[in-house]
């Protein structure tokens, strides 16, 4: 199995979007025993709740539902756990790298590295912003999905 964690601040806006969109993206590619897929928060704020509605309500627009998902926080054995933990900007991965166990950082990257074509690093955080800023996210996202699913196929010569 390969494991995929997204990580962001509060696990109810940017992590369970890219955890709903990647999860579409293995499904149609028929990838689903094959990836497993995680989202978790650096910080405590949002543990078990539902995502933001205006998360749940900009996915439900491409047919992506998020209502079931519950925050969670990232804790050091996700990065022995997952093999591909996938922060949204430089402050998660930097919240990642102080609680990693040693040898494991690696592990820890820029979600958006995987977008081919954005020339940005981060995702940028929605939740203090009106709704479009949702819908922005989303693209972003996508696009990093598709490199990330294109980069595991490679590596793991899957065809
Ligand atoms: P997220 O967005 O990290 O994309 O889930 C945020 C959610 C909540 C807060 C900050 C960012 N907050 O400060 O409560």
């Amino acid at each position: 199995m390969i494991k995929v964690l997204f990580v962001c601040l509060g696990n109810i806006c940017r992590s369970p979007t890219a955890e709903g969109v990647f999860k579409k993206l293995v499904q149609q590619a028929k990838l689903q025993d094959r990836i497993k897929i995680d989202s978790a928060g650096t910080h405590a704020y949002h543990v078990g709740e539902a995502p933001d509605a205006r998360a749940q309500e900009a996915a439900r627009n491409r047919g992506i539902e998020l209502g079931k998902l519950q925050g969670r926080q990232a804790v050091a054995e996700d990065m022995t756990e997952f093999d591909y933990v996938l922060a949204m900007d430089h402050e998660n991965a930097e919240n990642l790298y102080r609680i990693c166990p040693e040898g494991y950082e690696s592990r820890i990257n820029l979600f958006l590295s995987y977008a081919e074509d954005l020339e940005i690093e981060e995702v940028p955080d929605p939740y203090f912003g009106g709704n479009s800023g949702f819908d922005r996210v989303l693209d972003m996202i996508e696009e990093a999905s598709i490199g990330l699913l294109n980069e595991i196929r490679s590596e793991h010569n899957i065809k």
